[in-house]
């Protein structure tokens, strides 16, 4: 199939109670198969983006269209987006007193009303792919946080979503346990999945965007390939921000 528009933003703007114009006015679009990894200074609005568009967050104002149909700020409906938008954060959000499998199966058979039997069976394959199938009935506290985050990218990719959305999924993990998660991450870019990646591993980064969206104060101010963006960044803001970056030399 051809790759077509996704997702898009118009004019997406977002402030909180007690912080303004934390979102202030992002066109954005992606397509199907396509890659974009966001980087900018913490406190940027990376993660409040991703949250707006699976609906963790109201937006102030702009639009947000999936598939081309506008995502009404109609939260009773929210289930609908997030079974589309799949998103992993950096804290794992497992639930400690079930299995991984009954973390993995909970939300297709629930929400999705998919038969058990399939379903489980879908999850015992995800897991092998991810290499934890011997983890299967082990309970979140008794796997390593790389392991964990394994888990939380199966739960997500069980949904089938359209695009998947990933918030810092190594920011909490020792360096040894980047890599594992980073892998599988990579993996899924080969075999096409559309990401909006949300990362500080530069290395992975220049390897698998298509795009890289350089935020600051919560508007786009470089949009590039990563190539170009890495070597040849055009702003003051995004090379002042990659000259202070502290760069970890994680060989993927
Ligand atoms: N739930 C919230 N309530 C109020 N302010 C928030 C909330 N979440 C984030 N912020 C503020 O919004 C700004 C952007 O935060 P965030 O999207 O988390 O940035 P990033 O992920 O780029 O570090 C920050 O100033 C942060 O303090
Ligand atoms: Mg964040």
């Amino acid at each position: 199939m051809e790759n077509h528009l996704i997702l898009e933003t118009q004019e997406l703007s977002k402030s909180y109670e007690n912080q303004k114009n934390v979102l202030n006015g992002i066109n954005f679009s992606i397509q199907t198969g396509e890659v974009v990894v966001i980087v900018g200074p913490s406190g940027c609005g990376k993660s409040t983006f991703l949250r707006c568009l699976n609906m963790l967050e109201p937006i102030d104002a702009g639009v947000i269209r999936l598939d081309g149909k506008e995502i009404h700020q109609d939260f009773k409906k929210a289930h609908l987006i997030r079974e589309k938008v799949g998103m992993v954060f950096q804290s794992y959000e497992l639930f400690p007193h079930r299995t991984v499998l009954d973390n993995i199966i909970l939300a297709p058979i629930k929400v999705q009303k998919r038969k058990k039997e399939d379903v489980t069976k879908e999850a015992v394959a995800l897991l092998t792919r991810v290499g934890l199938f011997e983890k299967k009935s082990a309970y979140p506290r008794q796997l390593s946080g790389g392991q964990k985050q394994r888990v939380a990218i199966v739960r997500a990719l069980i949904m089938h979503p359209e695009i998947l959305l990933l918030d810092e999924i190594t920011a909490a993990l020792d360096p040894e346990m980047v890599r594992e998660v980073l892998q599988v991450v990579l993996q899924l870019a080969k075999e096409g999945m559309t990401m909006i990646i949300v990362t500080h591993e530069m290395g992975f980064a220049k390897a698998v965007a298509d795009r890289v969206l350089f935020l600051d104060q919560g508007q786009v101010v470089e949009e590039a390939a990563p190539f170009e963006f890495f070597t040849y960044p055009k702003s003051e803001r995004a090379k002042q921000f990659l000259n202070t970056f502290h760069y970890e030399a994680i060989e993927i």
